[in-house]
């Protein structure tokens, strides 16, 4: 395997040898992923992308709802609860980190990988010039994101060779298009609703996609206003994100979000406990986008929808089939860059909790499952003493009300690209003279609701 990336980088063989290595998987082991491969089809067809969502690493740490690699002995502390039990990497651990995912595992710049850049980032113009192999404006945005994306992440981290980061800014600007193009560009919700319909609320390990217009806040869905943590503000997410919440009233199948929040409000002391109520929230992310004059533009696509329910005691789902284990359950959809390609339109795919990722936009490169990450913070237990079943969006610190403003996340967030924006700005002057670390504190870039 190792022997597959060397080539392609090095060598320069063709793309599809890398890609063939490895689209279809997460973290496979090396030795398993050259066989497997041969019986996998499925691949993204685009350099880019390959170039700046693909990695080997050793993660820095590792979840230990991971299978550990033979002759690794572990030793699990009894006492830490499954979802944060965790080890270091070791250098059996080495996996080639890759797939349709939305943050990248390039941790870091590889200097190998300088010239395969200038010569995509060429390859990429010729196409944008020709009009037989243009990139649709849907395609052109989700190449320009991950270009955004890698590039912001590669002038926060030390050792970044200047040119490197000068290719990826002008690539930005060349895949850039106006503000009326990408407002234009369709939202893709209702295409994952229809794509994931009729599947019923069983365990996490099924999809399950609201059947309500959760986003035209229907059937007792209401939009929350919030503080975000750093996860949410835009220069960490390069999205903006929208969150929505619906509480049943007890016992009945009629919601009364209003009801439940004021309860909650007026709930006293112990905030750290399982609603009499079942309660859904759905956090959907859209991507931003951005213009030749270089402005930030939070478009109308959206790329991840994670949707959460807080079973009430009576719902009788065994706490064991949730994902939390304790009563509360998360079903994830991510924007798919290969089926969106093939079909012209937003397509989704399911990210079951079982699936394995490394997450650094948590703080490092841990590898685990979905699972186990979002148990982290949204569990019904223990889960701080602020906010009732886990819901962070309704703690004490995020604030959580009501808002009639459908769009105030989205002006929110270009609002907060300021400080990207300015960067890119500073990038295209500077070239490939080197300039100090970007840096942002998000709690400045966070003003309040
Ligand atoms: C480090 C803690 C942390 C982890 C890990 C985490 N979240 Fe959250 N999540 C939050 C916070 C804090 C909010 C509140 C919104 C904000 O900060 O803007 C939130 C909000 C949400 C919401 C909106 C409703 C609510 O509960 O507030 C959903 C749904 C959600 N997260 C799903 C997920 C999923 C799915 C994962 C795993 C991929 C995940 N979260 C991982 C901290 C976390």
């Amino acid at each position: 395997m190792r022997m597959c990336l060397k080539s392609t980088f090095t060598l320069r063989l063709t793309w599809w040898s890398l890609l063939s290595c490895s689209f279809a998987f997460q973290t496979v082991p090396f030795e398993a992923l050259a066989d497997d491969v041969k019986t996998d089809s499925r691949t993204m067809g685009d350099p880019l992308f390959a170039l700046l969502f693909t990695d080997i690493l050793i993660p820095t740490e590792i979840g230990t709802v991971v299978p550990v690699p033979a002759g690794v002995e572990v030793a699990v502390d009894p006492q830490r609860p499954w979802y944060f039990g965790k080890r270091e990497g070791t250098s059996a651990d080495e996996r080639l980190f890759a797939g349709d995912v939305r943050v990248s595992p390039l941790l870091k710049w590889r200097e190998d990988r300088t010239e395969a850049l200038h010569n995509v980032a060429n390859e990429v113009r010729a196409a944008l010039a020709d009009p037989q192999r243009r990139p649709t404006p849907l395609m052109r945005l989700s190449m320009q994101w991950d270009v955004l994306s890698v590039w912001w992440r590669l002038e926060q981290t030390e050792g970044t060779p200047p040119e490197v980061l000068e290719e990826l800014a002008k690539l930005v600007v060349d895949l850039a298009q106006p503000a009326e193009v990408l407002n234009s560009l369709p939202s893709g919700y209702d295409l994952a609703q229809a794509q994931f319909a009729g599947s019923p609320m069983g365990t996490y390990k099924s999809p399950w996609f609201s059947p309500d217009d959760v986003v035209g806040e229907q059937a007792g869905w209401k939009q929350l206003a919030r503080r975000s943590s750093k996860l949410f503000v835009a220069p960490h997410s390069m999205r903006a994100s929208r969150v929505y919440m619906k509480a049943l009233e007890p016992v009945e199948t009629q919601a009364d979000t209003e009801a439940f929040l004021k309860s909650w409000a007026t709930s006293g002391l112990n905030r750290d406990w399982q609603p009499d109520r079942q309660v859904q929230t759905a956090m959907v992310l859209s991507l931003i986008g951005v213009t030749p004059e270089l402005e930030a533009v939070a478009t109308p696509v959206v790329d991840e929808i994670r949707f959460r329910v807080v079973h009430a005691p009576h719902d009788g789902i065994p706490p064991e089939e949730t994902t939390s284990r304790d009563g509360s359950s998360i079903w994830l959809y991510y924007l798919s860059r290969a089926e969106t390609q093939n079909q012209g339109q937003p397509a989704y795919r399911f990210v079951p909790g079982l699936e394995e990722s490394l997450f650094p936009e948590y703080g490092t490169a841990k590898q685990t499952t979905f699972a186990a990450q979002c148990t982290l913070c949204h569990r019904i237990e223990n889960s701080g003493r602020q906010s009732p079943g886990g819901i962070r969006s309704v703690s004490s610190y995020a604030g959580g009300e009501i808002t009639t403003d459908k769009l105030h996340r989205f002006r929110l967030a270009e609002a907060e690209m300021k400080v990207v924006t300015t960067r890119l700005k500073d990038r295209l002057a500077a070239g490939a003279k080197p300039l100090p670390l970007a840096e942002f504190d998000y709690k400045k870039t966070t003003k309040g609701l």
